[in-house]
């Protein structure tokens, strides 16, 4: 496996795998790998003859006061792991690089950035779309591979591929839980035991939702509130939101008819917490 960190070096290793045929898949990640991340790596090394992880904490896409510094970077744990999920290369800029040059161009994608976490992170998926155009450009993948755990941000890269006639597939993977339901997350890792233990009833909600839903259930008011009464149960936890919402559009419904996007976000301590489901 390769490590480039400059992108005169990822563009040479890309090249070379591009002459000799082979498929290219990139994952793009902010490093403190774990198991979600695996998921999409094999997954990659499934469909691809060569495969990319990147590993950059992305700056643009922090707002101020967010864990921008205390992210974690583990990067030689990291760097483990992908090679033992098989890639080929990591890419692993510094922000130098990255954005060395001041720069001037922002992806925006309208609407969809705007509702769910959009609302509470202002200015976070145009730093996602921006960030995910270049490595695109730099890598030039035939296909890109994202968790369902952010669905908003799979469809808003979804889109911005689509809008702007971007050559490579997207594909999202399945959300991967702890066995008590909890989708992993590297900001997991900021939670204490007992907040960890608290942070399932998340997915508690979620299913509940569902288990409502299968009930015949399709008002959404009725079945935010049932999932809220969860939610306020997890003792310091404060409910960004929780919202039903259509699953393309991001638009909110009133009455769950076509496919569906459940969704919430928590904050716990100093993590923020994210998860949905499809219905
Ligand atoms: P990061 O949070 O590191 O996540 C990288 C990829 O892993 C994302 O596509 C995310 O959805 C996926 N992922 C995270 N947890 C997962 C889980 N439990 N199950 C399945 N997939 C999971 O998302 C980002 O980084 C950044 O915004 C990035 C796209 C890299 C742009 O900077």
């Amino acid at each position: 496996m390769e490590v480039a960190r400059t992108i005169e070096l990822a563009r040479i290793a890309v090249k070379a795998a591009k002459n000799a045929g082979k498929r290219v898949g990139l994952v793009p990640t902010m490093g403190a790998l774990h198991i979600g991340h695996v998921s999409l790596i094999r997954r990659a090394v499934e469909e691809c003859d060569f495969v990319a992880v990147s590993i950059f904490v992305n700056p643009t896409q922090f707002g101020p006061g967010e864990d921008f510094e205390k992210y974690p970077r583990p990067i030689e744990a990291d760097l483990e792991i992908c090679k033992k999920a098989g890639a080929d290369l990591v890419f692993n800029p510094s922000p130098q690089v990255m954005y060395g040059a001041e720069s001037l161009t922002w992806v925006t994608v309208e609407k969809l950035s705007e509702p769910l976490c959009g609302q509470s992170r202002p200015g976070h998926f145009r730093g996602v779309t921006t960030v995910c155009a270049k490595l695109f450009n730099i890598v030039q993948p035939d296909v890109a591979y994202f968790g369902q755990k952010d669905a908003q941000q799979a469809i808003v890269i979804k889109r911005m591929a689509a809008d702007l006639n971007m050559p490579l597939q997207i594909v999202v993977c399945p959300t991967i839980r702890e066995p008590d339901g909890l989708a992993l997350s590297s900001r997991n890792k900021y939670l204490t035991n007992e907040q960890r233990k608290e942070a399932a009833k998340i997915y508690k909600s979620l299913a509940k939702c569902k288990e409502l839903r299968e009930a015949g259930v399709t008002d959404a008011k009725e079945i935010i509130a049932a999932m809220r009464e969860i939610l306020t149960q997890i003792p310091g936890g404060q409910i960004e939101y929780v919202e039903i919402v259509d699953a393309e559009t991001l638009e909110k419904v009133d009455q769950i008819k076509g496919k569906v996007l459940v969704a919430a976000a928590v904050k716990l301590g100093p993590a923020r917490l994210i998860d949905n489901i499809l219905l």
